[in-house]
């Protein structure tokens, strides 16, 4: 008899934006000359940079010839991107991170999903609440939970983002030994400064614990004052790692490409309080479970560092947040409160009401789509988020219809 992993039935039905694909297409279906407009899950609309569809192009070419074909690639990520990895998002802000220390791979979910696996059964976890549904499902799948009661799963510390902290948790008052942070935030757009990263890093160093940082969303800061990546604080390198992505900063979404920051110093210990290197295991893990993004891919990622490359990323990034302003503007003058939209594309409203009767009423009466924040845990009850990945002309128009709906 094949039996299951049954901490699977401790997770919900179905993950959160699997879920709300369902309903809006369940509305869809019995609503056909309803238009619909979705600003629910993150997912960028306007095409890769012009740099990058050169580059891909160009070496979808090179596949195409035997004299520069190219079959399984390093698994860590070819040098070129790995080199401007680190000069551009790194060493450029004077963090000390080389190219060594970068694990390319086809996403942040799956490396914010999969990291888990590196750590021992036991540990204690810290998540923010509310939080990337990822980070807790994964520990779930793992057996390192109870089970969900009210929202929360037994086992995990919640470390609660609310309007009072300035949706920043406070340092946890009970030990832990993985803390995941992401900032600019998702879902609630929130940032985070270099002083108070700062108190995280040196709690991670005094406990002995691990900070899992995912700066998906960096590229959205503008404010110069905010840090875009943890290891712009003194002593990170030795308890954090770092997920960033191309999807939200290039439109790599439907193309694949991220990145994992594993320091030479991070360390974890075995059972016998001896230190061992987390970039050992994770390049273990990273080339026995994976083969590499494929060339082409690589190469319209590192496109993206060239300086009409940045350029361009500057155009798409500006574009989205233009949109976010414009939402979180239309949002405040409803006389709702709300976070984000700044530094970040996702607006946090507090909506007043059960998130999901808001998110089925804005549906009904806008076909606007937005994302419950009860989706992302107990503390986003009453919260909506809305996404700012759409064409500005839709996003005006669904501006229109959210006001017509609830002004
Ligand atoms: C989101 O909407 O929260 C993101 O698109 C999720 C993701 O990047 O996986």
């Amino acid at each position: 008899m094949i039996t299951i992993n049954e901490h699977y039935l401790k997770l919900e039905a179905s993950y959160l934006f699997s879920n709300i694909a369902k309903r809006v297409s369940a509305y869809q279906s019995t609503n056909p000359d309803k238009e619909i407009i979705k600003l629910g899950i993150g997912d960028v609309t306007l095409p890769l940079p012009p740099v990058s569809v050169q580059a891909f192009h160009a070496a979808v070419d090179e596949m195409s010839n035997e004299a520069t074909f190219r079959g399984y690639g390093p698994e860590q990520g070819y040098l070129f991107l790995r080199e401007a990895i680190a000069a551009n998002d790194y060493q450029a802000r004077g963090a000390d991170i080389s190219a060594e220390e970068i694990f390319v791979s086809d996403g942040a979910k799956c490396d914010t999903g999969n990291i888990q696996e590196l750590f021992g059964p036991e540990i204690r976890i810290a998540v923010p609440d509310p939080v990337y549904p990822v980070y807790v499902d994964t520990n779930v799948m793992a057996g390192r939970t109870g089970s969900c009661r009210d929202q929360r799963y037994d086992g995990l510390v919640y470390m609660d983002c609310t309007a009072d902290n300035g949706f920043i948790p406070e340092l946890p008052n009970v030990p832990v030994d993985l803390i995941y942070l992401c900032y600019p935030n998702n879902p609630t757009g929130a940032t985070i400064t270099g002083d108070q990263l700062r108190k995280w890093v040196d709690f991670a160093k005094d406990q002995k614990a691990l900070i899992l940082f995912d700066a998906a969303y960096e590229a959205f800061i503008t404010d110069p004052g905010i840090p875009h990546s943890i290891y712009e604080v003194e002593g990170a390198r030795e308890v954090a790692i770092e997920f960033r992505s191309f999807s939200k900063t290039a439109g790599f979404t439907g193309t694949r490409c991220a990145y994992t920051v594993v320091p030479k110093t991070c360390l974890g210990y075995r059972a016998d309080g001896k230190a061992q290197s987390l970039h050992d295991m994770w390049h273990r893990r990273h080339s026995t479970k994976f083969n590499g993004v494929s060339y082409p891919v690589q190469k319209a990622a590192a496109a993206t560092y060239s300086p009409e490359g940045r350029k361009q990323v500057r155009e798409l990034i500006d574009y989205y947040l233009r949109n976010a302003r414009t939402i979180r503007n239309e949002i405040a003058s409803l006389g709702y409160d709300c976070v984000g939209g700044i530094n970040s594309p996702y607006i946090w409203i507090n909506g007043r009401e059960d998130s999901w009767a808001f998110f089925d009423r804005l549906l009904e009466n806008s076909g606007v789509v937005c994302t419950p924040g009860a989706g992302f845990g107990k503390c986003g009850d009453g919260f909506i988020r809305i996404s700012a990945f759409n064409n500005y002309t839709k996003v005006q128009l669904a501006m229109e219809k959210i006001r017509a709906a609830l002004g």
